[in-house]
């Protein structure tokens, strides 16, 4: 297994927004814990997040790109509507064999991709399955909105998951939705039901809408409701849980749902100040941060749990893996990686170039045909 995450350079403080709009640090420490989030530049789109942290993950399992067998990215603010990003990714990797599709489940979406993955193993289909979390909601998010500007931040995570008979890994899962509440959390336009147009636009109906309130009630409840489902699906109690692992949309949720499950709040690991809510990335970035200080540890057990847009919700219950790569294997694995994304650009730099060179040898000879 291996884990990697991505965040844009640009950080946006609290101070910053309150330049934008009106609003202050103070409120939003308050209601929210999140003091900076980071966002993307212009032209940085969500699969350069997807992909800086896709190659941290192959990086640290010391994987080669062409044994993934499939790839997953859970999404709600792909590069297009189509091609999926996880297509992107799968180029840029030269993860040759691999099938690719994206996953939109709000921010459940990467703990839905999680429990996708894990069954495709699970059923013997595939052996290697790349799951990344990746949003961007600096882009969809309206500026001007100081309900919803102040919560959202851009970043990507990933794990490589990969078939073992040890006894590790994925041992629970759980998916839920209940789309009644489609419209306390949505993005109302650019859709088939409401098709792109200046009037959409116009009313600002590309950007995130949110009834916050009800969907702070909702998360409060289940994010517990999930984590002890999910416990008792696998066999275990919460007293077993080492750590838990939630969304991170605001802290107050957090410390809420700690309360319900009487736990400790330094049994959840919590980053939401560092980088706001992420959607999709948030789970698998603040998985990464406690894998990579040393908090989780070898044979230790975790939560990931998540809840968001749909409305839907979702947790597994994961006991954490030993193996470490061997050094001097790594090292000239990662030459031959290096090597491949580099062949990747080339070729896709190659393709797309005589493509464009075939259609525009085929615009002059129909206009030669019309001319003669
Ligand atoms: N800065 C300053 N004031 C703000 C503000 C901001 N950024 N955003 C809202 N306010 C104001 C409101 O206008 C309101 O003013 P009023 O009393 O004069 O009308 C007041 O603050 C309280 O607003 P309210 O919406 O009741 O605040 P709240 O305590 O519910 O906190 C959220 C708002 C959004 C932080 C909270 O509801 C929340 O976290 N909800 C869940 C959101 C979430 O997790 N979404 C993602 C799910 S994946």
């Amino acid at each position: 297994m291996g884990w990697g995450k991505c965040v844009p350079e640009k950080v946006l403080t609290n101070d910053d927004l309150a330049a934008m709009v009106d609003t202050s640090d103070e409120w939003i420490v308050e209601r929210t814990g999140i003091r900076q989030r980071h966002v993307v530049g212009e032209g940085q789109a969500t699969t350069a997040l997807a992909l800086g942290a896709a190659r941290e993950a192959l990086e640290r399992a010391d994987a080669d790109p062409r044994e993934v067998e499939l790839i997953i990215v859970a999404t709600l603010t792909p590069d297009h509507p189509m091609p999926a990003t996880a297509c992107q990714v799968q180029n840029a990797l030269g993860a040759t064999r691999a099938g690719a599709f994206d996953l939109n489940a709000g921010c459940s979406g990467f703990v839905y991709a999680l429990a996708m993955g894990e069954a495709a193993i699970a059923a013997g289909t595939y052996r290697t399955v790349l799951v990344i979390g990746a949003d961007t909601m600096s882009t969809v998010v309206d500026w001007q909105d100081r309900s919803t500007a102040v919560l959202f931040g851009d970043g990507a995570g990933a794990v490589l998951l990969q078939a073992t008979l040890e006894e590790h890994g994925v041992l629970a899962t759980l998916l839920g939705s209940d789309g009644a509440g489609d419209e306390l959390l949505m993005i109302p336009a650019g859709g088939s039901a409401q098709r792109a147009s200046h009037d959409t636009v116009a009313a600002g109906l590309h950007h995130v809408q949110m009834n916050g309130r009800q969907v702070y009630r909702f998360a409060a409840r289940m994010l517990p409701e999930a984590t002890e489902v999910v416990v008792r699906d696998a066999g275990l109690t919460l007293d077993a849980v080492d750590w838990i692992i939630p969304h991170q949309a605001n802290a107050r949720i957090i410390e809420a749902a700690a309360q319900r499950l009487q736990l400790p709040l330094e049994r959840f690991v919590i980053n939401v100040d560092a980088y706001g809510n992420t959607s999709a990335a948030s789970v698998p970035i603040a998985l990464c941060e406690a894998a990579d200080d040393g908090r989780i540890q070898p044979g230790q057990h975790l939560v990931l749990v998540g809840f968001g847009a749909g409305l839907t919700w979702a947790a597994a219950v994961l006991r954490w893996p030993t193996a470490a790569p061997e050094a001097q294997r790594a090292a000239l694995h990662r030459i031959w990686r290096a090597w491949l994304y580099r062949w990747a650009a080339l070729r896709t730099g190659l393709w797309r170039g005589l493509s464009r060179l075939t259609i525009w040898l085929g615009r002059l000879k129909q206009r030669g045909r019309r001319g003669g």
